[in-house]
């Protein structure tokens, strides 16, 4: 399927950008610790300097929110949401099922469809201090600005992890025929 296709591109460059732009705006005053906290190797930053990376950020912050919303219409529209995503049959697989492949299919909803609140999250927060004088609500939702950066930061690891076990997840269901026709 093409559209999967130009989603999950889209989805690992913006996210990819995400990421190490978001790692570059936390070095300028990193979360823990404050200035002379723990730092991130550069390496792993993306935009040379505070303004650098949020340029990146914010850039990219566009093509990851609308991504994930036309993924959410297109899921929707082609009712593919009926089987992409964990039901009670997974849950009822990982209880009783004695096959390996099925627990392995219902492990790989389980994480898919876990990931989704994780980065609609990661949006809210994000909003949140991109915008707090519009939306003073979300900062106060999380009771300091402190505590929305740590919830926001969260996004750094789990989406690290869910990119590790996702593929591997992928690889055991389909091996390297449904890996590759994710990206050709
Ligand atoms: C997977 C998605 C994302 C990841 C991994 C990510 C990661 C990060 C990280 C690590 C920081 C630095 C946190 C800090 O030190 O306070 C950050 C800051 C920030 N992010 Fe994100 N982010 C993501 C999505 C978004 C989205 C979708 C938005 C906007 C809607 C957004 C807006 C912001 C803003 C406004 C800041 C603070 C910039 C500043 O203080 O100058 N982020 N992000």
């Amino acid at each position: 399927m093409l559209a999967a296709k130009i989603f999950h591109w889209v989805n690992i460059v913006s996210i990819f950008v995400m990421l190490t732009s978001g790692l570059q705006i936390y070095n300028a005053n990193p979360v823990f610790g404050g200035r002379g906290g723990l730092h991130i190797f550069p390496l792993f930053t993306l935009g040379g300097w505070l303004a650098g990376g949020r340029h990146w950020h914010f850039a990219a912050m566009w093509a990851f929110s609308l991504n994930l919303f036309w993924y959410g219409i297109y899921v929707f529209v082609t009712r593919r949401w009926q089987h992409k995503f964990v039901g009670a049959n997974d849950i009822k697989a990982l209880q009783k099922t004695q096959n390996p492949k099925r627990l392995v299919y219902a492990w790989h909803r389980i994480v898919y469809t876990s990931i989704i609140p994780i980065l609609l999250l990661s949006i809210f927060t994000g909003m949140g201090m991109y915008k707090p004088a519009q939306f003073p609500w979300i900062v106060e939702c999380f009771g300091s600005w402190q505590a929305l950066r740590i919830v926001h930061f969260s996004s750094v690891p789990i989406v690290i992890i869910f990119v590790l076990i996702h593929s591997f997840l992928g690889w055991k269901a389909g091996g390297e025929k449904l890996t590759e026709s994710m990206f050709w």
